[in-house]
């Protein structure tokens, strides 16, 4: 057991999918995982473990935001000995082209949270996916024809609601395609632990056009993403 997670050692798997929403992790485990038991319900915090096509898999509510991310993350990583990280969450489009319901890879994670520069003491780091695991899930999304898959960075705010948000501008003009809340906390993570981390998102509303997905469709795209998490994950 660590601070937030009630699970015994070897609890987890090595491969975790982490969406932001517990219930999403009941979801995940109850439809994509065979012999799921729930390991985890501190603070509702729901975790799974299970297998995949015979594999070992695990499915962790991370919560929102980077702070209540890097707590699952860090005690996943350090405590349970997880080695790779898969978030699978939603994203808002920030351009055109990449329109609702499509897959974001996200191939490194920009940020206004003051998590890395007080890690970094001021100097910007870069956090990137793992090369592997990228490369494994765009082949796995690109071989699918029900989904549009982009590669690309993407923006981890500490804000759902920010005062102004004219101020992701420059960061659309040097190539962000989307805004999540997370990935930058695990990929900085991942990176410190020396494990692999990727996030997946899918574009659940968009920044530019207005367009929103209905319930019915999230689930559609949440479903593919899961799957493509998982073959990526178990390459
Ligand atoms: N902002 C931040 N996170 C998100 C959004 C958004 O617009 N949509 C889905 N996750």
């Amino acid at each position: 057991m660590s601070n937030h997670i009630d699970a015994a050692p070897g609890a987890v798997a090595p491969l975790v999918l982490m969406p932001g929403d517990p219930l999403r992790a009941k979801w995940i485990a109850e439809n994509f995982l065979d012999d799921a038991t729930c390991y985890n319900n501190v603070r509702g915090m729901l975790g799974f473990t299970g297998t995949w096509q015979g594999h070992p898999v695990s499915v962790q509510g991370s919560g929102m935001g980077q702070p209540s991310l890097a707590i699952y993350a860090h005690e996943l990583f350090t405590e349970y000995d997880v080695d790779s990280i898969i978030r699978v969450g939603s994203c808002g489009a920030l351009v055109e082209k990449v329109g609702v319901r499509a897959i974001v890879l996200a191939t490194g994670a920009c940020t206004d949270s003051g998590m890395n520069r007080v890690r970094f003491e001021g100097l910007d780091y870069a956090p990137v996916a793992d090369f592997g695991l990228l490369r494994a899930a765009y082949d796995v999304a690109t071989a699918r024809d029900d989904v549009a898959t982009w590669t690309g960075l993407i923006f981890s705010g500490d804000q759902f609601y920010p005062p102004r948000s004219e101020v992701m501008k420059p960061m659309v003009d040097h190539g962000v395609l989307a805004v999540e809340m997370e990935a930058s906390a695990l990929y900085t993570l991942a990176a410190e632990h020396n494990r692999r981390a990727l996030a997946i998102c899918t574009v659940s509303d968009h920044l530019v056009t207005g367009e929103e997905t209905s319930s019915h469709e999230r689930e559609q795209t949440f479903g593919a993403m899961v799957e493509i998490a998982l073959a990526a994950g178990l390459r």
